[in-house]
């Protein structure tokens, strides 16, 4: 396999560099600067190495980066900063810009410099201050920008590659095959990364932790279901998954796990928390107070259950299954740190802290994938592509979807209209092309008329986005014919329903769920 090492100096697209280049058949990963050093040094070398763009100046940072380039075979790609650095260190010249490029920009090829299967021009997104005006000896110019500066360089005989905008974001034309050139033609590298060389790593991971009785808080979505049937093709019967039902779930939710039970192979044990639950939340109305007071109470009800099953089971767990996907394990050093800013915002309720309290060891098999590989790897698995394209859903589920107090006949309401709001989805073939849907019950009342008689009830918030990892979001446009019939059903057959709006606020600066 290859090592194809994504530097990070801080870029907010370096995780765009990443998937873009796994997208294209080469496995990579994500290192800090700190991290790539300490492995060039102990003389691990990758096959091939991108320095990512970042915020800094090499007139404002004086860090020593010869290090990377101490190897003259070692292919390297330098991309906005990163290409700064090559040229500072290969004994190039940087200026300070005055200007600056910022956004969409046309870039053209020297002449006799064409790459084959590019047109003479086209048009790049940028994003910088300062550029290289002095190229290292051995180097030269590739492409140019309309204003004149350079936009691509490349070392005449090492395996060496400059370029000022970003080949990894969408406005870039081209930056695919930008991207993949270099891993062709100028580090020689093949394909090597696919749903089966996944399927491969995450056997092995599973394999190498030697695990005996390994346990799974289940949730039916997308990553804990294919962590689970990935696990079980290595551990089978050892692997128990434990379902918690808080009674904050959707009859969606009620349906897929009585399918998962039929159609998979996966040892699926219903808690039937409901009761407890009720009583730890009911009359609650600060958002925070019910994420805490669900999160509290899941782990409560798990570890009695899990330590109930072993005694009556006469089996011990060794390890804890989760789901943990790559975006949560990147330490980031740019702006957007670990966790992300809605973690901040909200304290998303999840199993985190289980493991330590029931001492155990965690096995963790998709730590290494970024959603859509998750998505792959689970139809490799042979998983149904309604299950692997499932939304989202928060562990707090209905919880936090009954603004204000919570009490079951709000319960009641986001449910049935959740239920509408999904068979239309299906109707109008919307579900796919959607990232996330839901209804939200607001806690106010509006005048409306139901028959010939004056109403005065509740407002069903619909919410539909579109989003690539929650992170940020846009509302979703969708036909007008499919709202009115959402809005008519829901105040047709809902009970206390009189109106129905459709909120079209994005992420930032709204969030993806109202509380
Ligand atoms: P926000 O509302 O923060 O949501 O924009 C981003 C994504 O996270 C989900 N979400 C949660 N997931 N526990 C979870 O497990 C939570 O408390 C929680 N709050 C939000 C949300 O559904 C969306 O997919």
């Amino acid at each position: 396999m290859h090592q194809i090492w994504i530097v990070d100096f801080g870029s907010q697209y370096t995780q765009l560099i990443t998937r873009k280049t796994r997208e294209l058949g080469f496995r990579s990963e994500i290192l800090t600067v700190d991290e790539a050093s300490d492995r060039l040094k102990k003389d691990d070398w990758p096959s091939a190495l991108v320095l990512s763009g970042g915020p800094q100046s090499v007139f404002e940072d004086n860090t020593d980066f010869s290090l990377f380039f101490k190897r003259p075979e070692l292919p390297i790609l330098g991309i906005c900063y990163g290409m700064q650095i090559m040229a500072h260190v290969l004994g190039g010249q940087v200026a300070r810009g005055h200007l600056g490029e910022y956004g969409n920009a046309r870039v053209t090829f020297e002449k006799d410099q064409v790459l084959n299967g590019f047109p003479s021009s086209f048009s790049v997104w940028m994003s910088h201050f300062d550029h290289v005006t002095g190229l290292p000896s051995n180097f030269e110019v590739v492409l140019k920008s309309d204003n004149g500066l350079l936009a691509m360089m490349r070392d005449k005989k090492l395996p060496r590659v400059g370029l000022q905008f970003h080949p990894e974001v969408e406005h870039t034309q081209h930056g695919k095959d930008l991207l993949r050139f270099f891993y062709h033609e100028i580090a020689h590298l093949r394909e090597d990364w696919s749903p089966k060389a996944m399927l491969f790593e995450g056997i092995q991971l599973i394999t190498q932790a030697k695990a005996t009785n390994v346990l799974c808080a289940f949730s039916g979505g997308v990553d804990s279901l294919v962590a689970a049937t990935l696990a079980h093709r290595v551990l089978g019967e050892r692997l128990y998954c434990f379902f918690v039902d808080h009674g904050l779930l959707r009859p969606q939710d009620y349906a897929h796990i009585e399918i998962l039970q039929k159609h998979t192979s996966l040892s699926i044990e219903i808690i039937d928390a409901k009761t407890i639950f009720a009583e730890r939340t009911r009359g609650l109305a600060d958002p925070e107070d019910k994420r805490k007071a669900i999160g509290k109470t899941f782990i409560e009800v798990f570890e009695t259950q899990v330590h109930h099953f072993e005694k009556t089971h006469d089996i011990h767990f060794t390890h804890l299954l989760q789901g943990t996907l790559y975006p949560d394990v990147i330490e980031s050093t740019g702006p957007h740190q670990k966790g992300g800013k809605s973690a901040v915002i909200k304290s998303h309720h999840n199993v985190g802290g289980l493991p330590e309290r029931m001492k155990l060891k965690l096995l963790e098999p998709l730590r290494f994938l970024f959603k859509d590989e998750v998505r792959a790897l689970g139809l490799e698995l042979g998983l149904k592509p309604q299950w692997v394209y499932r939304h989202p859903f928060p562990g707090p589920g209905i919880g936090i979807r009954v603004l204000g107090e919570l009490n079951d006949k709000a319960i009641q309401k986001v449910q049935q209209s959740d239920q509408i709001l999904f068979e239309e989805l299906q109707n109008f073939h919307l579900y796919q092309a959607i990232w996330q849907a839901f209804t939200v019950l607001l806690p106010i009342r509006t005048v409306g008329v139901k028959g010939d008689a004056r109403a005065y009830e509740e407002v069903i918030a619909v919410r539909l986005v579109n989003s690539s990892d929650g992170m940020t979001a846009h509302w979703s446009d969708v036909p007008r014919n499919f709202l009115e019939t959402v809005s008519s059903r829901i105040t047709n057959e809902v009970l206390g329903i009189t109106r129905v709006v459709y909120d079209i606020t994005s992420k930032p600066p709204g969030t993806i769920e109202w509380e």
